[in-house]
C-alpha cells in the first residue's frame, strides 16, 4: 500500500463526496456543532486557512452577512467567495496591530496552523507550540469580549502549561481531540470560549 493511501480513510471518502477541500473540515464540525462556537452573522480569523475547508465551512455557517479572514503562507487555490478575504502572510511576521486595524474585532479566532512535521515527536511538539503560542497572541489582538479561541496543538510536555496561561483569557478551557484525528496522530485542540477582558 503507497503512503499516501496508508493515509486515507472514510473522512478522506466523505470529504471529497461533499466537495469540502480537506478532511480537517470533519474535526471543525464537531468542535462546532458540541460547543456552538459558529453563528450567522459573526465575523472569524481562520489562521493556517490553506486549502481552506476550515474557512468553506465558516462561510457556509456565518452565512451572507458574516465574514471570513484567512491567513497562510499559501493562498487557498480552489475557494472564492465574496465574504472571504486571503492575507498572505507569514504569521511570525505579521504585525498584529496592522491586523488588528485591518480586520478589525472578530468575534472568533479559530487556528489549524501545522508546522511541517520531521518525525521527530519533541521537534514537532516545540514547533506547534511556537505556532500555538503566536495564534493566541494574534487572537488576544483581534478578539471582541466574549470571543472564543480554538487552536490545535500537538501534545507534549509543555501542553499543560500552555492551557493553564491561555486559561487566564478566557472563561472556560477545554482540551479536544475529535474522531476525525488520525489515531496515530499526536494533534488535539484547545478551546477557549467566552473572552475576559481585563
Ligand atoms: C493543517 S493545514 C490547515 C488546513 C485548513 N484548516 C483546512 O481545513 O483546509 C496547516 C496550515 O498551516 C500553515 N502554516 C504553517 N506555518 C505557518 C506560518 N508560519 N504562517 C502562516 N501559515 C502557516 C500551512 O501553510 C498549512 O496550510
Amino acid at each position: 500500500m503507497g503512503k499516501q493511501n496508508r493515509w486515507k480513510d472514510h473522512y478522506t471518502d466523505r470529504a471529497r463526496e461533499e466537495k469540502w477541500l480537506a478532511r480537517s473540515v470533519y474535526k471543525l464540525e464537531e468542535i462546532d456543532k458540541k460547543h456552538r462556537l459558529i453563528r450567522r452573522g459573526q465575523r472569524l480569523l481562520d489562521l493556517g486557512c490553506y486549502p481552506g475547508s476550515w474557512s468553506q465551512y465558516c462561510i457556509k455557517r456565518v452565512g451572507d452577512r458574516g465574514e471570513v479572514t484567512g491567513i497562510d503562507l499559501k493562498q487557498p487555490d480552489r475557494f472564492s467567495a465574496p465574504n472571504f478575504r486571503f492575507i498572505e502572510a507569514d504569521i511570525f511576521h505579521l504585525d498584529t496591530d496592522w491586523l488588528a486595524r485591518e480586520v478589525g474585532q472578530r468575534d472568533a479566532v479559530i487556528s489549524d496552523l501545522a508546522p511541517q512535521t520531521t518525525g521527530v515527536r519533541v521537534a514537532d511538539a516545540s514547533r506547534s507550540l511556537d505556532l500555538a503560542e503566536r495564534a493566541l497572541e494574534i487572537a488576544l489582538a483581534v478578539l471582541k469580549k466574549n470571543g472564543h479561541f480554538l487552536c490545535k496543538i500537538f501534545e507534549g510536555e509543555d501542553l499543560k502549561a500552555f492551557r493553564d496561561r491561555s486559561h487566564s483569557y478566557f472563561s472556560q478551557m477545554r482540551l479536544i481531540r475529535p474522531s476525525a484525528v488520525r489515531k496515530r496522530s499526536r494533534e488535539v485542540y484547545l478551546l477557549g470560549l467566552n473572552r475576559v477582558k481585563q
